[in-house]
């Protein structure tokens, strides 16, 4: 059923979402598998959909963690609140990946789990994105993302000195996931 919601909300605006089915378990194995999750009091995660990584990032979270998930699509939101059931660990907003350096101190996070369409957004975005992921992570933190291709390659190995690439053929479509430390 959750499927067929994403499906459906993400037909309606394809150019904001990038992409018609959710992310596979395979996927968000490959995705959450590199985080600490031990250490990781304070996680940010951009574009939740209709929640399927938010639901697996609750958890693996520690009990005392706190996660910020962002996503713009009201519809994707209310999917996303559905999934995760009242946790209090998880405050979810509507406001857009672009503000992150306005709600979160600089040096002040240990993960941020993105599936942000980089692909399809403006160029400018992208670099401001990625930049304030990179300011408002703690020295040693993580940022996961994941996409189609790798065409963001130079773009996130310019900001992060740390990066492994990984590909999982088991996605719709296959999908490549960065795994970039500060
Ligand atoms: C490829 S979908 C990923 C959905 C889900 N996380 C998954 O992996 O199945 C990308 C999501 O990012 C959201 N999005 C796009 N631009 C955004 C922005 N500037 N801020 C927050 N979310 C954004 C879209 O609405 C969409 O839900």
């Amino acid at each position: 059923m959750a499927r067929i919601d994403f499906l459906r909300t993400a037909m309606k605006d394809i150019t904001q979402t990038g992409s018609v089915w959710e992310s596979s378990r395979f996927l968000i194995r490959k995705l959450l598998d590199p985080v600490d999750w031990a250490s990781a009091e304070t996680i940010i995660e951009l574009g939740t959909g209709n929640g399927v990584i938010t639901r697996a990032i609750l958890e693996r979270m520690n009990p005392d963690a706190r996660l910020t998930a962002y996503e713009i699509n009201p519809e994707f939101l209310e999917l996303t609140r559905d999934r995760i059931l009242g946790d209090s660990r998880c405050t979810l907003t509507d406001e857009s990946a672009e503000y992150l350096e306005d709600l979160h101190p600089a040096g002040s996070v240990h993960a941020v789990i993105s599936s942000l369409p980089f692909a399809i957004m403006d160029e400018a975005l992208q670099e401001s994105i990625l930049r304030q992921i990179h300011l408002v992570l703690k020295p040693g933190g993580q940022y996961l993302q994941y996409q189609y291709a790798p065409t963001k390659y130079r773009m996130i190995t310019r900001r992060f000195q740390r990066v492994r690439l990984d590909y999982t053929l088991l996605n719709i479509p296959p999908a490549f996931v960065y795994s970039c430390t500060k």
